[in-house]
């Protein structure tokens, strides 16, 4: 039977490049769809850039650009990125789309109608300066227990203790630094409530993994409260049709966008929306996502899609995060790679086959462990896979004119039955235990070749039929075991069927042998990995400082203090501890008092600009020409207090002092806050 699918994977935010960490998801669920359609089934796979929300206005207002510029430019950049890994979708859409203004407000009002949205006031912190109202996470103050300086609104780093942000001493706007008022205003809530009885048996109902229902248990237990779904303007987002100045919160309408997506994709393909989101559908609505969205997409989701007379997902399906050589990727720690910095340097096959070989249907993290990654590829993929075909190819083209001949042998039966299970395993998305079995098939052939000796043969009658014989049975392998790989690496599987010279890798044509066939002349089909393009790429990713000769660290109030001419060495580790980062200069100007210092606010990509004192004011007399500059900063310089505030830093520059200081200058491409070591 035909199954007909339709499969979203997360839509990531427009405000930042896709690094692996989100590969991991696209490339789970790319396998799964490349593997369904292999199989012959009906299949779209859908997504979108999630464009709407405070950030990405905040990051477009920072680059003065207008947020629609944005967004269509970091559009294009995802693109090219999952173009790059092959993840394939059938269309790539925007939440900033007339088709997701269109069922944000559908779904909205039909809610609204069915009395499951609220209107309350609630009274929030306002920033004055900036004229918006301030979520939790841009604002910050002392803690209420303890004391601690610059502390976020919900909770306390130093002593834990959690509180609302109304508790702060002396709260600041992160945006402004301005200090927040308190203001009434009306809110938008979904009644999220109302759908609690449904909500139960769907979580229940074998749509989800076990480990998530199991948490949603303990969320039912501590009761499900209204959701907040609109934020006051100014806001980059839709606004409420009903309600001026009100607009969707991002997260109301980013799930809709994948409705959005496909409706566009229905319109370019003439396909019928409604038989996938009608709520007798008889298709298949899966979700893949990462484990911190699971609320909105096992909650919030079906609640508003049963609310608005839509059909719900057949499956949420989440997977763990990535971390790095054991290390957490964090963007404000700039621990990440770019999946454009990956592809500059390796194979997308390669993490493709490395992610698969670790993934399975729970969600745990994995990690990427860069000399296993290097070992695991070219010893699974070049010295087990590829390696069948290159020792076969030879003798084939040298005695045999590259003509298969039809072969019969239970290990080629053997192969051809493990299919059953492996199509079981990609269903399950268990996909290490696919990759682990087929391994094991590879060893199996490559043990028969070995047993079989043909390069023995070669020596004594290079034109023994037994030659021909036992590399066709290792050709024939070779074409089961990518069948069962295609899904995995897409690219191999590309090359592996011009080789063989087949029309395609489709899992059920694994049942007509190759048989009487000419294959075509053997090219390289993969390169192994050399650790040091990893070496390469890590170091692409933290980009070097040592390019900058006679760095000059400019201390805080006292005056540029040239580099040590002595080798009085520190070692690589303690150069490590520094943060070096890039931030762009926002505003400069003479401190009142102090003749040598400037006070300059540079952005470092973080909820607020940092405040710096630098003694460059011989070099720049005019501060305003520094604005827009980018500079390096030791971001982990202990803050220090000083007569005219606190300085949060310290700005490197090169030069001999006085009148000649020089910063970095504006460099297309170079982002505030990209870790410069
Ligand atoms: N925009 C929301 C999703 C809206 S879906 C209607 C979002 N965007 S995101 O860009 O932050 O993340 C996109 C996806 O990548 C999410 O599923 C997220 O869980 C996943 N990941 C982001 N960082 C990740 C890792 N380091 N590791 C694994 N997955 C990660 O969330
Ligand atoms: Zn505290």
């Amino acid at each position: 039977m035909i199954r007909r699918i339709l499969v979203t994977s997360a839509l990531p935010y427009a405000n930042g490049p896709i690094h692996l960490g989100h590969l991991v998801e696209y490339i789970q669920t790319d396998i799964w769809v490349r593997f369904q359609r292999s199989c012959g089934h009906e299949i779209h796979y859908v997504c979108a850039d999630d464009a709407h929300g405070t950030a990405i206005m905040l990051k477009a207002e920072s680059l003065n650009m207008a947020p629609e510029q944005l967004i269509q430019e970091v559009s294009a950049d995802h693109q090219r990125d999952f173009a790059g890994f092959h993840v394939a979708f059938d269309h790539y859409h925007s939440t900033h789309s007339p088709e997701n203004r269109h069922f944000s407000s559908l779904i909205y009002e039909r809610n609204r109608d069915a009395n499951h949205i609220a209107i309350r006031s609630v009274r929030q912190f306002f920033d004055p300066e900036r004229q918006l109202f301030l979520a939790d996470r841009f604002i910050k103050g002392q803690c209420p227990k303890c004391a601690s300086k610059d502390q976020y609104g919900d909770s306390c780093e130093q002593c834990g203790a959690t509180y609302g942000p109304t508790d702060l001493i002396d709260p600041y706007s992160t945006i402004s630094g301005a200090r927040p008022v308190l203001k009434e205003s009306d809110h938008y809530f979904f009644r999220l409530p109302d759908f609690r009885d449904l909500l139960e048996s769907w979580t229940r109902g074998g749509h989800l993994q076990t480990e998530v229902s199991n948490k949603l248990n303990e969320w039912f237990a501590a009761g499900l409260n209204e959701w907040d779904i609109s934020r006051d303007a100014p806001y980059f987002g839709f606004e409420i049709p009903d309600a001026p100045g009100k607009y969707f919160y991002v997260w109301l309408d980013a799930p809709i966008g994948y409705m959005a997506s496909f409706q566009a994709l229905c319109q370019r393909t003439g396909m019928d929306f409604s038989q996938f989101w009608s709520p007798d559908s008889t298709t298949e609505l899966y979700h893949f996502i990462g484990k911190d969205i699971v609320y909105f997409h096992a909650l919030f989701w079906p609640a508003m899609l049963h609310g608005a007379g839509f059909r719900l997902p057949t499956g949420v399906f989440a997977i763990g995060f990535l971390t790095v050589s054991g290390i957490k990727m964090s963007k404000s720690r700039g621990t990440f790679i770019k999946a454009k910095t990956y592809l500059e340097h390796l194979n997308p096959d390669a993490l493709r086959y490395y992610f698969a070989a670790k993934l399975s249907n729970h969600v745990e993290d994995i990690d990427l462990n860069l000399d296993d990654f290097v070992i695991r590829v070219n010893a699974d993929l070049v010295g087990k896979i590829v390696n069948i075909a290159s020792r076969c190819a030879g003798f084939m083209q040298r005695s045999f004119n590259n003509q298969l001949v039809p072969v019969a042998d239970p290990l080629l039966t053997e192969l051809i039955a493990a299919g059953d299970t492996l199509a079981d395993g990609y269903e399950q998305r268990q996909f290490s235990r696919v990759v682990r079995d087929i391994m094991a098939l590879a060893d199996r052939v490559n043990q028969r070749i070995d047993e079989q000796k043909p390069w023995a043969l070669a020596k004594i009658n290079p034109a023994d039929p037994q030659i021909a014989h036992i590399c066709s049975l290792g050709i024939e392998c070779f074409r089961q075991l990518i069948t069962y790989l295609a899904p995995i690496i897409p690219q191999l599987a590309e090359a592996s069927s011009q080789f063989l010279n087949v029309d395609n890798m489709h899992w059920n044509n694994r049942h007509h042998l190759l048989g009487e066939h000419e294959i075509r002349p053997f090219k390289a089909l993969l390169q192994r990995i050399d650790p040091a393009q990893v070496q390469a790429m890590v170091a692409a990713s933290c980009d070097d400082l040592t390019q900058t000769t006679n760095v000059t660290a400019l201390s805080t109030a006292s005056q540029a203090v040239t580099a040590a001419a002595t080798p009085d060495y520190i070692d690589i580790d303690t150069f490590k501890r520094l943060d070096l980062r890039l931030g762009k200069i926002v505003l400069a100007e003479q401190v009142e008092g102090a003749d040598k210092l400037l006070r300059l606010l540079v952005d470092l990509n973080e909820d607020q600009p940092r405040q710096l004192f630098a003694g460059i004011r011989h070099a720049y007399p005019d501060p305003s020409q520094l604005i827009g500059q980018l500079v390096v900063v030791v971001a982990n310089l202990q803050p220090r207090r000083m007569k005219f505030g606190v300085s949060e830093g310290m700005v490197l520059a090169a030069g001999p002092g006085g009148a000649d200081i020089f910063l970095l200058h504006p460099e297309a491409g170079a982002l505030p806050g990209m870790r410069v070591q």
